[in-house]
């Protein structure tokens, strides 16, 4: 059976990277939804959050998710934040095999380096150690981890496929608290 393959974790986990490359192996389609939210937007992710607000950014963020929960055979990047918003919380529970990409904030760090186009890695250590706090506890709930620190793109893809082959675990919201 196709799956709907998910990816989760926090900017710079290398949700983006990995995607394509699995979606190959697997010949599923894939699709990157901070793209989509680009494309729909006509406007990168930075200036959205700037001119319109992240809120603005979270509704276009979740018509993209709720247009792709009954897609199968897909490979779907979620930006950082959509799986700690409540009202995505079905399209991560419901139906989808989720894949915690699991960074640590140094890795992140090394990745994303000074401009990053990501609007919420500038807003400071001490705002990015919080939200990466708690954003992991919600990660760890809705998804297999996956370890990306010191790994390559091309063996998290192999892992997740060696998952792939063991049983779904059904997530239940109510785990989050
Ligand atoms: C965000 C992560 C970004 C993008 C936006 C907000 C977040 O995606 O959706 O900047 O809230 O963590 P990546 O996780 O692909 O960087």
């Amino acid at each position: 059976m196709a799956h709907r393959i998910v990816l989760i974790g926090f900017m710079g986990a290398g949700k983006s990277t990995v995607g394509p490359i699995l979606a190959a192996r697997l010949g599923y389609d894939w699709v990157d939804t901070d793209a989509v939210i680009q494309g729909r937007a006509g406007a990168p992710v930075t200036a959205i959050f700037r001119d319109r607000g992240e809120e603005a950014f979270r509704e276009l963020e979740a018509e993209v998710l709720a247009d792709l929960a009954q897609r199968t055979g897909i490979v779907i990047a979620t930006g950082g934040g959509a799986a700690a918003q409540e009202r995505n919380r079905e399209f991560f529970t419901r139906g989808a095999r989720v894949f915690h990409l699991r960074v640590s904030l140094r890795s992140v760090r090394e990745r994303t380096g000074a401009d990053s186009g990501r609007p919420l890695l500038s807003r400071g250590d001490a705002e990015v150690q919080r939200l990466y706090d708690e954003r992991a506890r919600i990660y760890e709930v809705l998804g297999s981890a996956v370890e990306t620190d010191g790994t390559s793109p091309d063996e998290v893809a192999e892992r997740i496929i060696s998952l792939l082959a063991g049983p779904t675990v059904s997530r239940s919201p109510g785990e989050i608290g």
